[in-house]
């Protein structure tokens, strides 16, 4: 439910939050993203709410984003058993849902930020939530309490943790060395979708852009001449993540029916790993189970917190995307591109490791590509698809028009994929090679991820007619990719799409109608003219990635 609705409770805790934060500013720059404010304002006018309402939350995360620097970790780790003075929590980076700290700590479950200045940090609502599964009646439920969050003073540390007669002059304190994902969210989202496209996502969205060396500037070309262990990540600065920790999920929690999400965590991040709750408890018994106090250190963490995201309108009302609160306060400060460059380590990785090609060259912008792949997420087999004859006509449409393309001279590829009857390895190389991906709304439509945007890519995801989810439309934009989505014979696109979403009678069931031919002539103009070049003007908002990206 949670991600399926903008709900009251998104709109109530962005009002509670509005008077305590900074009042918008506007993002202005040279070499940073178009002007923020100005799409909230259009895209925000028919939600009733004031400009400042919605974006209190964004210019807060904002704040975070633009005043801390790219800063080192110590290269060598300290032994905090020796230590005067416990090193203090600074947040690196942080956006609703999404924060990067140094130096945070653990005791009996709650994450403790050491500090002689608590107003140096953002609202403990935007950063985490007790963990428990939303719904749209449990809000206070997932507010979080001291249990999961809290402030201690140096003092306190010292106090509390610091060498005395029972611990052999040592301090109670251990490090958890290098880098650390901390996903604080139950098993609820963490299906195939949620997993990469959000999570994932965002993860990197955000820790790409954290330690990026002002405006990203992408690396010649990325090539793997040499084979080796771990795939090299294309950023300069990103930290190696050491692990990643499920606090509220167990083994099976973080999985998927198919597989995709163990298959692409390990293809990314073969060094990478994963704790799951009962290691969580494992950590938080060490510290309760014991007559004095002791503490878990971690150097550098990345926090996420699907119900802190949902606080940012970005995510709450806009996107319903948690990782839309990442990409967005990194892109809107340049810190990330807008034509899915930022996320090349994450697709070369996969691509490498399912036996394909994983060469890529990174470009300023969008690159005409030498063919028109053409990739239908064919759903037949499962519950939602469309009605056989629709199928049919559309595979037919789409066929026909690469058959003519190809007598013209092109060089087209139409496949035709039951993602179902192949192994993982294959979906991910024919999802890496199309330039066009079509299929009704589902599961399937996460391996545009894979795809290397170009000029012309393309996600073509088909509803039944009055339904609408942003779950493919936010990530192909953010990807620097257009979307369309079609509704039988009509077709929409950004700014024209609905501003909600919407799941009428018959949106999952198997009576999809689509014209094929309106699909096929689609494809065709859609080419053609992305073909001819860029738009003669441009002036898109920030998320029409793709129009920002082709001048
Ligand atoms: C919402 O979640 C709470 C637990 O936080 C649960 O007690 C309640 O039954 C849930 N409500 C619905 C409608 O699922
Ligand atoms: C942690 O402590 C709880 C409460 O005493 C206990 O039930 C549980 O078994 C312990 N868990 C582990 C993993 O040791
Ligand atoms: C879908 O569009 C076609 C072509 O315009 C039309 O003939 C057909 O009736 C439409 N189907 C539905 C269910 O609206």
């Amino acid at each position: 439910m949670l991600g399926r609705m903008p709900s009251r409770r998104d709109a109530i805790l962005v009002l509670v939050g509005a008077s305590c934060f900074y009042v918008f500013s506007a993002f202005v720059g040279v070499g940073r993203a178009p002007d923020h404010s100005i799409i909230i304002n259009t895209e925000y006018a028919d939600t009733g709410h004031t400009v400042t309402e919605i974006t209190t939350a964004t210019a807060t995360a904002t704040e975070y984003v633009t005043a801390v620097p790219t800063q080192a970790v110590a290269a060598v780790p300290v032994d905090l058993g020796l230590v005067q003075n416990f090193p203090e929590t600074s947040v690196v980076a942080h956006a609703p849902g999404w924060t990067i700290f140094q130096n945070l700590y653990m005791s009996r479950g709650a994450l403790l930020l050491l500090t002689s200045d608590e107003s140096k940090f953002p609202d403990f609502r935007l950063m985490t939530s007790t963990g428990l599964p939303g719904n749209l009646t449990n809000d206070a439920e997932r507010i979080p309490t001291p249990r999961d969050m809290a402030f201690i003073t140096p003092e306190e540390a010292r106090a509390k943790w610091g060498a005395d007669g029972s611990s052999g002059g040592r301090n109670r304190v251990l490090t958890v060395e290098g880098t650390t994902l901390l996903f604080n969210d139950p098993s609820q989202f963490l299906n195939h979708f949620h997993f990469v496209a959000e999570l994932i996502f965002g993860s990197w969205a955000f820790l790409y852009g954290a330690f990026a060396d002002g405006t990203v500037k992408p690396p010649a070309s990325i090539h793997f001449p040499d084979p080796s262990f771990n795939s090299p990540l294309i950023s300069t600065s990103t930290p190696k993540i050491d692990r990643a920790i499920f606090i509220h999920t167990d083994v099976e929690g973080w999985r998927d029916a198919p597989g995709f999400n163990g298959y692409f965590l390990r293809a990314v991040f073969p060094s990478m790993t994963v704790e799951v709750q009962t290691d969580w408890i494992d950590r938080v018994n060490a510290t309760t189970k014991t007559k004095i106090d002791r503490a878990w250190h971690f150097p550098l963490v990345l926090l996420t917190d699907r119900s802190a995201a949902f606080r940012d309108p970005i995510t709450g009302w806009y996107t319903q995307r948690t990782a839309a609160a990442a990409w967005t306060a990194m892109a809107q400060v340049g810190k990330i591109d807008l034509i899915g460059n930022w996320w090349a380590s994450m697709r070369a990785a996969m691509l490498r490791y399912a036996g394909g090609d994983p060469h890529e060259e990174l470009h300023p912008t969008l690159q005409v590509p030498d063919k028109i792949v053409i990739t239908y997420i064919n759903r037949q087999g499962t519950r939602r698809h469309l009605n056989e004859e629709d199928n049919h006509a559309l595979v037919t449409a789409v066929e026909e028009l690469v058959e003519r393309k190809n007598q013209e001279g092109k060089n087209w590829e139409f496949n035709n994929v039951h993602a179902e009857q192949l192994s993982l390895d294959e979906q991910v190389r024919v999802a890496a090679k199309s330039t066009i991906m079509l299929g009704v709304h589902g599961n399937g439509l996460t391996h545009l991820v894979l795809m290397k945007p170009n000029r012309v890519s393309a996600v073509i995801e088909i509803f039944l007619p009055g339904g609408f989810a942003r779950d493919y439309e936010w990530t192909s934009r953010a990807l620097g990719m257009t979307h369309y989505s079609v509704w039988n014979d009509t077709v929409f696109t950004h700014p024209n799409e609905p501003k909600n979403p919407d799941y009428p009678e018959g949106f999952h069931g198997g009576n999809i109608p689509v014209s094929g031919s309106v699909v096929a002539q689609l494809i065709d103009e859609h080419v053609s003219a992305r073909e001819a070049g860029p738009p003669a003007t441009d002036n898109s908002p920030v998320y029409d990635t793709h129009d920002n990206a082709r001048a």
